[in-house]
């Protein structure tokens, strides 16, 4: 048997370069040696989307079909939606009895939303809760391994400290899971923060070549750099962390280019988006494709579902023995 593999994400909008370099290559590569199990999580997006819900059905199928062609592939993967899955909120039930509100505050990720994000919309029941569900997810299908970006570590040490708990006191019924974290550099958004949907900042992964160009012109350099003359310092320009995707082996010669002020940015710039759109033209391609028939994720989430419901239904009873919910 492969050690089981899980993964999820939003609905939220388009793939960006932030996902791709971040998680989605490490979890294309885990498809050839792992049992893998990729899902949309839809009741996630709710935690700060619950306002505006309308684009939910639009999101999952665009998302699944950028998975599709970035490789994410439903011959060697298991493609799913959480809403599909029926276990999940009854699991979510029993792990939120073991959970402190104090472990679910301390959380970074939900104090930097919770700044960074309109408090008022996301001060919710439902957001505080987010890292239960993320949980759920993974212990509801006895994953060893979370391919993740770096963010979500905290949740996933909440997820084995609630299996802790929850082993602690009803005896071993989840196994403890482990991330795998991407070892690519970080890379910033268009202003400079990291690159996210929530904030707008993004290069969607298939985005065309002039809208690439647009978006790293306008990208934040050094702003030592005001002038073409003024010698630049790479290690905080926001560009230079995509080259470090980019021109992995090139990346001694830009530095010395822009702390000489040999380059000026704008040239630096667009040697880079020439770089991505080329880097990126195979996908867009494959995606357009996949465009015409967009029916294909419907069937591919409903298989989905049917192999994934039973292996959580399974888990679920497990919990609720232990627990000794429905027994006289
Ligand atoms: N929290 C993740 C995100 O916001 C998505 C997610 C939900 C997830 N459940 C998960 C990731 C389980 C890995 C495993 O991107
Ligand atoms: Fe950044 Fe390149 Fe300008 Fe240097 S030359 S500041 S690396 S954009």
């Amino acid at each position: 048997m492969k050690d089981r593999v899980v993964s999820g994400y939003r609905p939220s909008g388009r793939l960006h370069l932030g996902h791709y370099h971040g998680n989605l290559n490490n979890m294309i590569r885990l498809q050839d040696t792992h049992e893998c199990f990729f899902f949309v999580a839809d009741w996630h997006a709710l935690t700060t989307g619950y306002r505006d819900t309308s684009r939910l059905g639009e999101w999952t199928t665009e998302m699944v079909l950028d998975w599709l062609a970035a490789g994410i592939d439903p011959g060697r993967c298991t493609i799913y939606r959480q809403s599909d899955i029926s276990g999940i909120p009854e699991l979510v039930l029993y792990l939120g009895m073991v959970i402190t509100l104090g472990e679910l505050e301390r959380n970074p990720t939900y104090k930097e939303q919770l700044r960074e994000l309109d408090s008022r919309v996301v001060n919710t029941y439902g957001f505080l809760g987010y890292p239960v569900l993320m949980a759920t997810d993974i212990l509801a299908v006895d994953a060893e391994l979370v391919p993740v970006g770096e963010d979500q570590l905290p949740h996933l040490e909440l997820t084995r400290e609630i299996a802790r708990d929850f082993n602690s006191l009803y005896g071993d019924t989840f196994p403890e899971p482990q991330p795998i974290l991407s070892t690519a550099p970080k890379i910033a958004g268009t202003d400079g923060r990291k690159m996210s949907k929530s904030y707008a900042n993004y290069i969607g992964i298939d985005e065309e070549p002039g809208q690439i160009h647009k978006k790293v012109r306008k990208m934040i350099t050094d702003p030592a750099r005001m002038r073409r003359d003024d010698k630049g310092h790479p290690e905080v320009c926001s560009v230079y962390t995509l080259y470090r995707v980019y021109f992995p082996d090139e990346l001694d010669r830009v530095a010395d280019e822009c702390s000489q002020a040999s380059i000026g940015c704008t040239d630096c710039k667009d040697r880079l988006s020439e770089k991505i759109a080329a880097d990126l033209a195979p996908f867009r391609e494959k995606r357009a494709e996949l465009a015409k028939k967009p029916q294909v994720v419907g069937e591919i989430l409903a298989a989905g579902a049917e192999r994934v419901n039973p292996v959580v239904d399974a888990s679920l009873q497990r919990a609720r023995r232990a627990m000794n919910i429905g027994t006289l």
